[in-house]
């Protein structure tokens, strides 16, 4: 494995603390928490007490938490849920969604429904003009629903949800985001971004793989993906995951009690890293002119393939991804740079860099020097090429 893990916007490691919360789980507590004895009592207990504990770090309360298999479960579960019933209608998603979003609202399209982009600026920002404008185009016929995320995986870009969802507000149109980026590394608040529905995941935050939730506002009609046994009110059939949806929430419960440390860390260490990346040639970061997550930068140089790059980075012991790490095995470009105005050929040299508390200033200058020779390496060879 390499040794410095720079790709937590992939995934994270599993905090010990949370790994601690939930091994008797999967051992001691075996019971279905919807048993009556006292071992599925036991069960249903700590689920409870992890609903609590992921509301607790969205400030939603914790009727309105939904757990799901993931983020990519959360995204499919809103936009298929809200459209299932009742003729086919429009919905508009941001053009950087994750794949989680956009796949599914491709397939509405396949049923009937119209499906709109909302485009960003250069900076990869939704504006709130924009989507006006997108919403009014489409006042004949009703919008049904608008997703857009709160940060974006690859770039860090970090949206104004509250602004953008008074916009959709107004136009009588549900509101959903996809926090699953954002949630344990910027404070989320679900009342304060006034969104009907927030989707999350456990494994961004130092939890388990497989395990995330949907939070809803009751008063929306939502169908489930999975009937089944009654679970999660209805909205969610099947045997609880007991011990992640522990691990979850005491992922959740550790991420808002270190978040400010975390935040402010990360910040300081990302500033080092940008400061250094700067001083290299013709290196252009992705979404500078905006907010965006403390802990994430991409970048390119012209004329290097992002790819390539990546491999020798692994080779020398730093682990990043390029463009998306979700889609990286389909190896397109990024449709997020795309959508923000990149060149292809810029685009396609893009890699992403996304720290973690594990990480120091130590690992940053290694990193930064390993690049820097693995840039000048790939250039020496392009150059090689045309001689
Ligand atoms: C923005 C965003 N949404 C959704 C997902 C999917 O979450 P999960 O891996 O829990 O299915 C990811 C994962 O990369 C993501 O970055």
């Amino acid at each position: 494995l390499a040794s410095v893990y720079l790709d937590h916007n992939a995934s994270t490691p599993l905090d010990e603390r949370v790994l601690e919360a939930m091994l008797p789980y999967l051992t001691t507590y075996h019971g279905n928490a919807s048993s009556r004895h006292e071992a599925g009592r036991f069960a249903r207990a700590a689920i409870d007490r992890a609903r609590e504990q992921v509301a607790a770090l969205v400030g939603a309360s914790p009727a309105q938490v939904i757990f799901t298999s993931g983020g990519t479960e959360a995204n499919n579960l809103v936009l298929k849920g809200l459209t299932l019933d009742g003729p086919p209608g429009r919905i508009i998603v941001s053009a950087i969604e994750h794949p989680s979003i956009r796949g599914p609202a491709y397939r509405l399209r396949r049923s009937g429904w119209e499906v709109v982009d909302a485009h960003t600026d250069l900076n990869g920002r939704v504006d709130t003009a924009r989507l006006h404008q997108v919403l009014e185009e489409s006042a004949n016929s009703h919008t049904r629903l608008v997703s857009i995320m709160m940060a974006n995986n690859e770039t860090g870009v970090v949206q104004d949800i509250a602004a953008l969802a008074a916009e959709v507000r107004a136009f009588g149109a549900l509101m959903h985001t996809d926090a699953v980026q954002a949630a344990g590394k910027v404070p989320v608040d679900f009342p304060a971004s006034d969104v009907h529905a927030m989707s999350l995941s456990a494994h961004k935050l130092n939890g388990p793989k497989g395990v995330g939730a949907l939070v809803v506002d009751k008063s929306i009609d939502l169908a489930p993906l999975l009937d089944g046994g009654g679970q999660e009110k209805g909205l969610r059939g099947g045997t609880e995951n007991v011990a992640g949806i522990v691990g979850f929430g005491m992922a959740a419960e550790i991420a808002m009690n270190e978040l400010e440390g975390r935040r402010t860390a990360m910040a300081a260490l990302r500033e080092r890293l940008e400061a250094r990346l700067s001083q290299i040639p013709t290196l252009v970061i992705f979404g500078q002119g905006a907010a965006r997550l403390p802990n994430t930068v991409m970048f390119a140089v012209p004329g290097i393939d992002g790819e390539a790059l990546v491999m020798a980075l692994n080779r020398a012991g730093f682990a990043v991804s390029s463009g998306s790490a979700c889609s990286s095995h389909e190896n397109k470009v990024s449709h997020v740079l795309l959508a923000m105005g990149v060149a292809p050929e810029l685009a396609q040299g893009s890699v992403r860099v996304s720290l973690g508390s594990g990480n120091t200033g130590a690992q940053v200058e290694a990193f930064v020097g390993t690049l820097r020779n693995e840039i000048r390496r790939l250039q020496a060879m392009v150059a090689s090429r045309w001689a």
